[in-house]
């Protein structure tokens, strides 16, 4: 199995090379996330069900889809994933939110949990895990498991920008979880930070740096 979709739509490119650009302010950087967030999700939500209901135009009758975006939850992976949410959000407002708080070990590299809070009936909901950077992928893999506690009906991911040592070590525990990214980056650097990259992007978000 282990799809990735790159999304290479040029819109995507041409924000997501705005936000790379190292002297781009936090106001800039997090309205681009803002913005890209709400294109990838046309994406990541391509095949969503959708059911027929009852209608009336100004002219007749039909039956016409609609999707149930209560049935969708958007997992955030704190802290970062928080800029990915509110624009998902604005495209799905009737979306259930989860949130996992996991915190980089500077010198294991591993990811350890300090918050997990989901919505309830996890077992009849399409999750869609939200990480903007997958690097080392130890984050976004123990996200995804503990997740699969929860027994979702499915389960996607969607970052910003991929490492291809990440997406391997991702794929190695979770080939059944595709990913959505709008690239894959060189590598990783001794630090686990993506190469070009961006840096670090909850700092670049939230101003912390
Ligand atoms: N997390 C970030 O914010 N940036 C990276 O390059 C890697 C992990």
């Amino acid at each position: 199995m282990s799809v990735v979709h790159v999304i290479d739509h040029p819109l995507v490119q041409h924000k997501l090379t705005l936000m790379r650009e190292k002297d781009r302010s936090t106001n800039s950087f997090r309205r681009l996330m803002h913005e890209l967030s709400m294109l990838m999700a046309y994406e990541v939500t391509r095949d969503m069900p959708t059911q027929l209901i009852d209608i009336e135009t100004p002219l007749e009758s039909m039956r016409s889809p609609v999707i149930d975006g209560k049935k969708t939850v958007f997992v955030s992976v704190m802290r970062a994933g928080g800029g990915f949410l509110d624009g998902m959000l604005e495209i799905i407002p009737g979306a259930r939110v989860g949130h996992v708080g996991l915190y980089r070990d500077p010198r294991t590299l591993m990811a350890v949990e300090y918050y997990l809070k989901m919505p309830d009936h996890m077992e009849e909901r399409d999750a869609i895990v939200l990480d903007p950077m997958l690097a080392t992928g130890n984050s976004a893999t123990a996200a995804v498991e503990r997740l699969k506690e929860f027994k979702p009906r499915s389960i996607r991911f969607v970052s910003l920008l991929a490492a291809p040592e990440g997406l391997r070590h991702f794929h190695a525990q979770h080939p059944d979880v595709p990913v959505y990214t709008a690239a894959i980056d060189r590598q990783l650097d001794e630090h686990g930070y993506i190469l070009p990259g961006l840096g670090d992007a909850g700092d670049r978000l939230f101003g912390t740096k």
